[in-house]
């Protein structure tokens, strides 16, 4: 069994008052998950990915607003080159087939990190799919990718002076806010609830600065063997939370 505690009440009796509005995933365990099996690490990404889709689905039928998952992280790329190519096809064929999908759903798919040091063709699909879905009403998902949370923040500084610079901002006027809307996740309100399954208890690097008021929930399930169940019980370890925001 993992982290959560025993269910102890239905989801479906929670109310939306009860459930996050922004959830953040870190998706981990990949590659344990196929060394378990005597798999090749990729095999691990492959249904990682598979997950992500099932997730996705299932926060979007829970009411969720706003999903953000960390697929490929700034440090990511100290991975061998061949892991590398493997976790960039994959993406690549999920952005080719859910482009349909796309059309269909009512989530607006959004991509966050340094995106220009991707792959041309990638960048391509990835603002196809931005476009597709930019109008749609259901769950925001951010998809992080060649993300960081510490680059995130430096991106928004230098922002920050260009505004000054410029005339458009005075210094006395910065404040949170003005950081917060120079975010990749500019307008989006703060993740209330990050997860992140495989046992491991850090933070590394993911939404630095939108997290800080976060609940954290961790369980020991590997990410190619998270369920829908798995979601839910974080969700009613949430519910069971008593949120302060530093008051009493
Ligand atoms: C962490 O597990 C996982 C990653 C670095 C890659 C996550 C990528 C996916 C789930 C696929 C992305 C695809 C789409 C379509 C979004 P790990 O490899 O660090 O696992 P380990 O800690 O067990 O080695």
């Amino acid at each position: 069994m993992g982290l959560f505690k025993k269910k102890d009440a239905s989801i479906e009796s929670l109310g939306a008052d009860r459930l996050p509005v922004h959830i953040g995933i870190i998706m981990d365990g990949n590659g344990r998950w196929a060394k378990k099996r005597g798999l090749p690490r990729q095999a691990g990404h492959v249904t990682g990915a598979k997950v992500f889709r099932t997730i996705t689905k299932h926060c979007e039928k829970r009411g969720i607003q706003y999903l953000t998952v960390y697929a490929f992280s700034t440090e990511n790329w100290k991975r061998p080159q061949a892991e590398v190519d493997g976790i960039m096809n994959l993406l690549r064929d999920y952005l080719k087939e859910s482009l349909s999908d796309f059309k269909k759903e009512n989530i607006r798919t959004r991509f966050i990190g340094e995106l220009s040091a991707l792959a041309p063709d990638i960048q391509e699909l990835m603002a196809e799919a931005q476009r597709e879905t930019a109008h749609k009403t259901g769950m925001t998902l951010n998809i992080a990718v060649n993300y960081g949370g510490r680059a995130e923040i430096l991106h928004a500084v230098k922002r920050l002076v260009e505004d000054v610079q410029s005339g458009k901002i005075r210094v006395e006027e910065i404040d949170e806010e003005q950081l917060s809307d120079r975010l990749y996740t500019a307008g989006q309100p703060d993740p209330d609830l990050i997860l992140r399954p495989s046992g491991e208890s850090r933070l590394s690097n993911f939404m630095v600065w939108q997290s800080a008021y976060a609940e954290y929930v961790m369980n020991d399930v590997l990410w190619p063997d998270f369920t829908t169940d798995d979601l839910d019980e974080a969700l009613l370890e949430f519910a069971r939370r008593n949120r302060r925001f530093g008051g009493v």
